[in-house]
């Protein structure tokens, strides 16, 4: 069955692929391409609809991204959002100004048309914008449809050639009803069909990974975690035993954490699967380190060393497979490479030696962590491994803070064991989205059976979220609590105090290194 395709052409948005994530929502198939797209590919892709997305740049910048303008002319519908408005508006001899106010975060907004965009919508929603620059003149054709106090142009659209702006983000949860925006442009403007599923996802991903593997052999860096283990399943579905899974001990693994994998996976007989125990090698080279950045690098690097070490062992090796996320792309990299955009140097994605000698396969690149899920399930995977909470890649090395030392390491092993019990046994495990114990490199005074003590804190931290990307603190009962506390410090020797996060991301991060 032939798909609709949605063409996302990439400005430099943070929420690029929010907006794909929103199209696949709908049931439509969308892929992102950089603004720079050749426009032999766009017509080889052959897209139903096009979205511009926003960015980071004013339209009258030097070296702001452009917009092809053959694009114009292709008679495909098109959708610019915040700066893709923009670039339309200065490309059509409309008029873009630098505007004296920013306007940023909620925004009451009025529909002045109900037909086209706004199809099916109240006369008033709450959008959600973030612009400093402002349309002050619209191209010939255009008319308003919807508007805000401080922003004449809201939205706006030439009818006849099908060409929409919008300076609101219709694909930030912010957004009132923003979904029905999009889904009005797909199946009003664009006459999509919604038949594309995440079972299609995963057989175009077994097609296109047996086209790519060949007849070599695929190394898959093995975790437990959900991500990595979904991989697994799907690369051993495309290619049975030419995969060849490789758990590694890196020394900062949870308590019973290798002997749980071990258990799950080296006892499948459709998985070829190789431990191999790295710890004695990662702890020594993490010792006096205290930067969380370099340790992360540290850990990136002899992860991918090991790898590469046990690829030389297995013949005719030229895959790696990761469960890489979105999220740990979009956090790394930035489509114009700016520095600001680097908040963490994911393991999965940073780091990578220069002379690695495996190409990579990320079937998961573009999906977010329910897409996974989702993935999984399908899949028919155990529900513990799919309702796992997410584990980052450095492990314990980025919550022992400042150096990685393995007496802290014990301490905080079994700080975390007893946490994620407690979260069990009271039903709260599905409801956050990850939950774990933090070391702090600092001891404090207590007292204990009418001794003075000197010892650690432990700092407890659980969130809820949707994809990693915000996050909020779980508002845990007191009473559940009060037993966290109390069992960690009855029961771990070295901590005297446990203290709460409650910070949500952003400002502050989900880890605390
Ligand atoms: P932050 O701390 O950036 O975390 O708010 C967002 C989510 O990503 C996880 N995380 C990682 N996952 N490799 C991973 O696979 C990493 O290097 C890494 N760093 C953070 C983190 O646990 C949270 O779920």
């Amino acid at each position: 069955m032939i798909k609709d395709t949605i063409l996302i052409m990439d400005f430099g948005s943070q929420y690029t692929q929010l907006i794909a994530r929103r199209i696949r929502e709908l049931k439509v198939f969308s892929v992102i391409e950089p603004c720079t797209v050749d426009i032999n590919k766009i017509k080889k892709i052959n897209p139903k609809g096009i979205i511009l997305s926003g960015g980071p740049h004013s339209v009258y910048e030097k070296n702001a991204p452009s917009l092809n303008k053959e694009i114009l002319e292709l008679g495909i519908p098109i959708l610019g959002i915040c700066y893709g408005m923009q670039i339309l508006v200065k490309n059509l001899k409309g008029k873009v100004i630098e505007s004296k106010e920013r306007e940023y975060g909620r925004a009451e907004m009025y529909i002045d048309d109900h037909n086209n965009l706004f199809y099916a919508m109240p006369a008033k929603i709450v959008s959600w914008m973030s612009h400093t620059d402002q349309v002050v003149k619209l191209p010939k054709g255009f008319i308003v449809l919807a508007h805000t106090v401080n922003t004449k142009y809201a939205s706006i659209g030439d009818l006849d050639k099908n060409i929409y702006g919008v300076q609101f983000h219709p694909e930030v949860v912010h957004t009132d009803l923003g979904i029905q925006v999009l889904s009005n442009f797909l199946f009003k403007i664009c006459d999509c069909f919604a038949n594309w599923q995440l079972e299609d996802f995963i057989s175009e991903q077994i097609s296109e990974i047996r086209k790519k593997v060949g007849n070599k052999n695929v190394i898959c860096g093995l975790s437990g975690g959900v991500d990595s283990s979904t991989a697994a399943v799907l690369l051993s579905k495309a290619i049975g035993k030419k995969l060849k899974c490789i758990f590694v001990n890196n020394g900062v693994l949870r308590k019973g954490e290798a002997q749980q994998v071990i258990k799950n996976f080296g006892n499948n007989s459709k998985i070829d699967f190789h431990y191999v125990d790295a710890s004695k090698s990662f702890l020594s080279k993490l010792k006096g380190v205290v930067d969380p950045e370099q340790k992360r690098k540290i850990i990136g690097h002899e992860f991918i060393k090991v790898f590469d070490d046990e690829a030389s062992k297995i013949k005719n090796v030229e895959f790696l497979v990761q469960g890489t996320l979105y999220p740990d792309v979009i956090e790394s990299v930035s489509f114009f490479g700016g520095p600001t955009a680097c908040i963490k140097s994911h393991h999965n994605v940073g780091g990578l030696p220069e002379n690695m000698k495996l190409n990579l396969i990320e079937p998961f690149r573009q999906l977010f962590k329910d897409e996974v899920r989702e993935i999984a399930k399908i899949l028919e995977m155990p529900d513990y491994i799919i309702n796992r909470h997410p584990f980052p890649g450095p492990g314990l090395a980025i919550r022992v803070i400042g150096e990685v030392i393995p007496s802290q390491l014990k301490i905080l092993r079994e700080a975390d064991a007893i946490l994620e019990k407690i979260i069990k046994k009271n039903g709260l495990y599905q409801d956050i989205w990850q939950s774990f114990c933090v070391l702090l490199p600092l001891k404090t005074v207590g007292v204990m059976g009418d001794k003075r003590t000197y010892e650690y804190v432990i700092a407890v931290r659980a969130v809820s979220s949707i994809d990693g990307m915000t996050a909020d603190w779980s508002k845990i009962p007191f009473l559940v609590l009060n037993e966290i506390s109390n069992s960690i410090i009855n029961k771990v020797r070295g901590v005297n105090r446990v203290v709460l996060d409650i910070s949500s991301k952003p400002p502050a991060t989900i880890e605390w290194e």
